[in-house]
């Protein structure tokens, strides 16, 4: 295919200074010496030893010695891309977002999808979840919207967050499987977290093995807030619906892909951008009235449930065209630093644990992945908005800040950068009323785990969910302990009886009537174990 003119935007035109291009050019040293032989040391004779002197040798290896920077803890393998994001109307009532105001501009993204488990060289075509990160490079600052292809999670808490990627991820001792969740620890894990059931769900349909990113929904999965000018919120859950509908790969294609082309996803992605078939996602909100916060049976705060559409429609605001690739993996797709944090005036966070913890997590890996403080200077992360304060040195500083001072109040300089009244664009948090005693607990209005599996379950053509009897078979197949096998039989015994049946006939088990009580030494010390038991509904 015939390979189209790149699109320019406003970050990709702010990015071009900093964009290098060796052509014609004489070669030098990073310090600018021009170089007569980048191919032979300097050594003591034709036969001899090499010399310590050697400038020209020691930098080339020194930078070739530091090239590898950490991997993400999680999502490290990913592409990405640029884009624009265009509004279809002006969404005052609900935010004040500039961004959701202004049906004329066009604002900038770069995205990056992702698997979950994976390192950074794993195949495109794991049964995973997909990362759907979008950083949109808005006038008022860098809005984050870091979502997945589900609309939700195995967990409710932060806390629990480590324990899931350590019993997901390769195994401690042997680092085998790669890239794949058909393991012991990561069933037992799932097996004895009866919160896991609703995702588990979608992690064995065929959500989790895509047949293109341009083919995936992509999903907030968290309730967040739109604030409006007059300072009255509303909750929002964000939705991005592919133009070209959802589509999936059979298991066994997946495996076949696998093993002929690891960067299947990848290169769909490059080659359709490059041939100028940009992918396009609508962008949509479900509006939830802040009074109808305990409408519902389950807990806008609670992660593993979704919203379903039938209760809220989505309402289309926009479209995102995703339009150049990348001039740089590493630059850009590799040092892109999404975080959920990232808000801008009209948008603001709800008290789900699971975000409240995110929210300390990613600026926290990003600190060691990206060497220090100044990530936010690499140019890829850099908001299209001006940006001053008193944040100054730490590794890698770039920016050389003119004037005497960099505290406040100061009345020796005048380069104290003025702080901004809300009206004019100032943020200011979501003043909610909380009334509270402080607990380390999990509410009552979070332990419903299986109604919400059922209905994706229920909602599954007859293909599909003999896909689903297949998958969990398959992956359990794998596991070695039957104890788990038969607990997690349990589980879905939970969800659905047949469901339960034609896996536990696969597996050679029988479905036990009532769930055996695990021993679960996670369980804190004084915890009544009926608490963590599941409920039937
Ligand atoms: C990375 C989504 C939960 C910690 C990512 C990425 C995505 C994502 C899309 C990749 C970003 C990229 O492409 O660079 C989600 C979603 C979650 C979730 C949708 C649940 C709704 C969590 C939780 C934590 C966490 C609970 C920790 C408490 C991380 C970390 C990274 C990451 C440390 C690596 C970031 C980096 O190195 O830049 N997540 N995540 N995530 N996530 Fe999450």
């Amino acid at each position: 295919t015939e390979k189209v003119e790149a699109v320019d935007n406003q970050k990709v035109s702010a990015l071009r200074p900093h964009t290098a291009d060796a052509t014609g050019q004489e070669m030098t040293t990073d310090q600018g010496v021009k170089i007569n032989d980048d191919q032979n040391s300097l050594r003591a004779g034709d036969r001899g030893a090499t010399l310590l002197e050697d400038f020209i040798l020691r930098e080339k290896i020194t930078h070739f010695d530091h090239e590898r920077i950490p991997e993400r803890v999680v999502h490290a393998r990913g592409s990405g891309a640029h884009g624009v994001f265009k509004l279809y109307k002006p969404l005052s009532e609900l935010t004040k977002a500039g961004f959701l105001n202004n049906t004329e501009i066009e604002t900038p993204v770069f995205v990056r999808f992702s698997t979950v488990a994976g390192s950074r060289g794993s195949t495109d075509l794991a049964r995973d979840v997909r990362g759907f990160a979008v950083k949109f490079y808005t006038e008022e600052g860098n809005f984050d919207l870091v979502g997945n292809n589900m609309p939700v999670f195995f967990i409710q808490d932060a806390m629990k967050f480590p324990d899931l990627v350590h019993a997901v991820k390769p195994e401690p001792d042997n680092e085998i499987p790669q890239a794949a969740s058909a393991h012991d620890t990561f069933w037992d894990f799932i097996s004895l977290m009866p919160e896991s059931t609703h995702m588990i769900m979608w992690l064995m349909s065929d959500r989790a093995i895509p047949r293109s990113y341009r083919m995936m929904e992509g999903f907030g999965v968290h309730t967040f807030r739109f604030i409006n000018a007059r300072g009255e919120s509303n909750f929002v859950k964000f939705h991005w619906k592919p133009m070209l509908g959802v589509h999936s790969v059979a298991w066994d294609e997946a495996q076949n892909i696998s093993g002929k082309d690891p960067d299947f996803h990848r290169r769909d992605l490059w080659e359709a951008i490059e041939s100028g078939a940009f992918p396009e996602w609508e962008l949509g909100v479900q509006i939830i009235p802040e009074a109808d916060e305990f409408k519902y049976e389950f807990d806008l705060l609670d992660s593993t449930k979704l919203v379903p559409e039938e209760l809220v429609p989505v309402l289309p605001i926009g479209k995102m065209t995703l339009n150049r690739n990348p001039d740089n993996f590493f630059a850009e797709t590799e040092q892109v630093a999404f975080h959920i944090g990232n808000i801008v005036p009209g948008i603001d966070f709800t008290n789900d644990p699971l975000l409240q913890g995110r929210l300390f997590s990613y600026t926290d890996t990003q600190l060691i992945r990206l060497g220090g403080p100044n990530f936010h200077e690499i140019p890829i992360n850099r908001p299209i908005s001006p940006s001053h304060n008193n944040q100054r040195d730490g590794f890698m500083r770039q920016r050389i800040d003119r004037g005497k001072t960099s505290y406040g109040p100061n009345s020796l300089g005048d380069n104290y950068p003025l702080q901004v009244k809300e009206e004019a664009g100032g943020f200011k948090s979501y003043q909610e009323r909380i009334d509270a005693r402080k607990v380390r607990a999990r509410s009552d209005s979070f332990r419903d785990h299986f109604s919400q599996a059922r209905l994706f379950y229920n909602s599954q053509s007859e293909p599909e969910r003999n896909h689903m009897v297949d998958a969990f078979s398959f992956e359990l197949g794998k596991v070695k302990s039957v104890a788990v096998r038969q607990r997690m039989v349990g589980i879905l015994s939970l969800v659905d009886k047949s469901l339960a049946g034609e896996v536990a006939a696969a597996l050679g088990l029988g479905v036990q009537e009532k769930l055996e009580t695990p021993i679960n030494r996670s369980l804190p010390a004084d915890a009544n174990p009926s608490d963590y038991e599941p409920i039937e509904v």
